[in-house]
């Protein structure tokens, strides 16, 4: 069975002393729900979040990496210095990446093979811009991008790959998709892996939901049969919205 799976991420916010500060206050909360919790701080914390939650059941996660080995792309961080901290699963492809800094469907292939080959895991994301909602075209977009991200890898690799449906229309704006909606993409992208591949890939692949996932509104996105978990922003910086969230499960 598919994994449940809710994960903060936490974007460009909280320096080191928040980090140990939001990371103390999760320890706090107790957790009554079968879901993988991973947090996803900024690069510079992530060898200390991951040094303080070694002992407890959350995972600290990247929010990003560069898709060459080593060499002159100052700036940049690959897989290997992510390894080197203790981290195992990257998140590629958020659509914050995809608008600001130029990451492509091309450039996210790659990426995503280069995360593999150094055996980590991968929250691969995607989603549709509201215009391509209000013109219907939502499917064709997410069927593109799953196709040009993800369709150059075999099947065994989704064993590693974990999708986050985060339409770009519901981040940060407290407009979320309606638990119908997220419902239906979900099965969408279910039935597109399903087509490329076979029923037992798109069986075994957790599909989460992202786009203002609150305390008030994961339960029911969660009660959808698709969804399999959050990738939540905004209420991942405080702790007990965000165990109210896993707790949803
Ligand atoms: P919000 O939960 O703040 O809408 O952000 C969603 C998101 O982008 C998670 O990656």
């Amino acid at each position: 069975m598919r994994k449940h799976i809710v994960a903060g991420n936490w974007k460009m916010n909280n320096g080191l002393i928040q980090t140990e500060t939001l990371i103390s206050e999760l320890k706090k909360q107790s957790k009554t729900s079968d879901a993988e919790v991973m947090i996803a701080p900024a690069f510079t914390n992530l060898w200390h979040a991951f040094q303080s939650t070694r002992q407890d059941n959350i995972e600290v996660v990247a929010q990003n990496m560069h898709f060459a080995e080593n060499g002159a792309y100052t700036g940049e961080v690959n897989a290997g210095m992510l390894k080197s901290v203790g981290i195992k699963t990257v998140i590629l492809g958020h659509s914050e990446r995809r608008a600001y800094f130029n990451e492509t469907d091309e450039s996210l292939a790659k990426k995503v093979s280069q995360a593999l080959e150094h055996d980590m895991r991968v929250i691969f994301c995607f989603g549709e811009e509201l215009e391509d909602r209000k013109a219907g075209n939502h499917e064709a977009v997410v069927k593109s991008q799953l196709e040009n991200g993800l369709f150059h890898l075999e099947a065994d690799a989704f064993k590693h790959i974990v999708l986050a449906y985060e339409p770009v229309w519901a981040i940060g704006t407290g407009e979320t998709a309606s638990p119908e909606q997220a419902q239906d993409m979900h099965a969408f992208i279910r039935k597109t892996l399903a087509d490329k591949y076979s029923a037992e890939v798109a069986d075994g692949v957790s599909i989460l939901y992202g786009g203002s996932v609150k305390p008030n509104n994961a339960k029911e996105i969660f009660s959808k049969p698709d969804v399999d978990g959050g990738l939540i922003g905004g209420a991942s910086l405080k702790a007990e919205d965000f165990y109210a969230i896993v707790n949803a499960f």
